[in-house]
């Protein structure tokens, strides 16, 4: 019959003969499963047709006349509940195995799912042998055990669970910015310059020995930070931002470090004071958190169960109250009174490690805390030179936040040229930077901005201990899998 309409279909010339073809079609054929995503399914909008999706075999279950499936596709926190008669039960349809499944949607009498699949067909699209896959039915690996396998972790719920609410805070980042004013700017990846001046630049180089010269003419590295290309555009636009990778050479193996790492970066134009930039900071933190949180709740809470159980009552707190400021100076002396013992030292001029920041923000009451005006020297030669004596300190803000420490980093720039020349000119950039400085010739503005780093924002708000626990594929020195 269906050969015999598509035959009917291909000599129809005319719009008016495929139109009766069509209504003759419909009337002697059972209508094609409409295919369903997952969370479509699951919404329940399609009880009663006949529909098909596709997926994978989250857990198989044989009871007496039926066989039980749950099947995710990645587009849901919760699986699907297939039924079917137990005599399309397969060897082949284990727990990983990839399957397409044809049936009625029905609503469940269950309340854990408002809806099953009950299913006239199962096709295993892809086998799963159960003895080698890394992963076993009802069991709940640790978030450790799963690392080792970057190629399969996306196959488990906690993984999963990530990945969708990655998805989404990345996409809301840039709705805020949106929202707010801000024009995206793709700055470059590969780049000539080390804004922040620390020396952790991987350089880039073609592998073409027989060519005497390095390929761009001057040395190139992949970029530390898109602030000197924002800055660029800061003096056309008011308010621009940047949301992309960036690598650091750190040789780090620590729990919020890694070689690359996404960083959301924002530039203002016409703002003279730190608060300007911490406004924004505060802003978008918390309204991307209670979005994400009330977009991904079940995903959201799967971390704020199994891995930081209690975690959401310290984030409600977070969103609560207003972040505290306090200088780097206050953070000095509330560090010079505490009783505990840290293991780097703490007098005016040192840099804050992660073991200050932490009690810091223990201090201030287990909530973001912003610290500004670290010692000139600190911070690199962008950073607005507060001229006060004698504590001579830059106009820098760091957010410090619980679990983490530092979340974000910023400054106002130096807008006034003779100060900037004199600050290129004492750490030899002067030629270097010659275009920066014209930035300074031509309309410059008061100007300042700060950069947020994506993988601890997620650790932050979701309570995951290590870095790498939260970015697809992690790279840290001495790994580079995949
Ligand atoms: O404090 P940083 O180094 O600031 C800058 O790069 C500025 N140029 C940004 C700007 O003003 N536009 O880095 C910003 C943030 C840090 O606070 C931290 O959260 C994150 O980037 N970050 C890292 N995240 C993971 N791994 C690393 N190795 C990181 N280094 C910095």
């Amino acid at each position: 019959m269906l050969v015999a309409a598509a035959e009917m279909l291909s000599v129809a010339s005319s719009a008016a003969a495929s139109r009766r073809i069509w209504f003759s079609v419909r009337h002697y054929c059972k209508p094609a499963p409409t295919k369903l995503r997952i969370s479509e399914a699951l919404s329940g909008a399609e009880v009663g047709t006949t529909v098909k999706v596709q997926g994978w075999v989250r857990s198989v279950r044989l009871q007496k006349k039926h066989l039980f499936l749950h099947v995710n596709d990645g587009s849901s926190s919760k699986p699907l509940q297939i039924v079917t008669s137990s005599d399309l039960s397969d060897p082949l349809l284990t727990f990983g195995s990839s399957v397409e499944v044809t049936g009625i949607l029905k609503k469940s009498t269950h309340q854990r799912q408002p809806v099953e699949l009950q299913a006239d067909e199962v096709h295993v699209i892809g086998e799963c042998n159960p003895v080698n896959f890394p992963f076993k039915i009802k069991q709940t690996p640790s978030i450790e055990y799963i690392r080792q396998f970057p190629h399969l972790r996306c196959r488990t719920s906690a993984f999963s669970s990530l990945l969708r609410i990655r998805a989404e805070a990345s996409a809301t980042i840039h709705s805020y910015f949106k929202e707010n004013g801000f024009v995206q700017i793709h700055t470059p990846i590969i780049t000539s310059n080390d804004c922040e001046g620390a020396g952790e630049l991987f350089q880039v180089e073609p592998p073409i020995p027989e060519i005497d010269e390095n390929f761009f003419s001057v040395p190139a590295f992949l970029t530390v930070s898109g602030q000197l290309h924002l800055e660029v555009m800061s003096g056309a636009f008011s308010k621009v931002y940047a949301f992309g990778p960036t690598f650091r050479a750190e040789n780090s193996q620590s729990r919020r470090h890694l070689a690359e790492f996404y960083m959301v970066e924002a530039e203002i134009s016409f703002t003279q004071s730190l608060e300007d930039l911490t406004k924004v900071m505060e802003d978008m933190f918390k309204s991307v958190t209670e979005h994400v949180l009330a977009q991904c709740a079940e995903d959201v809470d799967l971390f704020h169960r199994d891995v930081r159980p209690g975690h959401r009552d310290a984030i409600d707190v977070m969103l609560q109250k207003q972040f505290p400021t306090i200088t780097y100076s206050e953070a000095i002396k509330i560090l010079n009174h505490s009783s505990e013992r840290f293991m780097f030292p703490t007098q005016w001029g040192c840099d804050l490690q992660t073991e200050h920041e932490k009690y810091l923000v223990k201090h201030c009451g287990d909530i973001p805390v912003f610290v500004t005006d670290y010692p000139y020297k600190l911070k690199p030669f962008y950073a607005r030179d507060n001229k006060d004596h004698p504590e001579h300190t830059a106009a820098a803000v760091d957010l410090l936040v619980p679990g983490v420490g530092e979340l974000c980093g910023g400054s106002l720039r130096e807008e006034r040229l003779d100060v900037l020349r004199a600050q290129l000119e004492e750490v030899g950039l002067e030629d270097t930077y010659s275009w920066y400085l014209d930035l300074r010739r031509f309309g410059s503005v008061p100007h300042g901005g700060f950069g947020l780093g994506f993988e601890r924002y997620l650790q932050c708000i979701l309570g995951v201990d290590n870095i790498k626990d939260v970015i697809p594929f992690p790279r840290f020195s001495h790994s580079c899998l995949l």
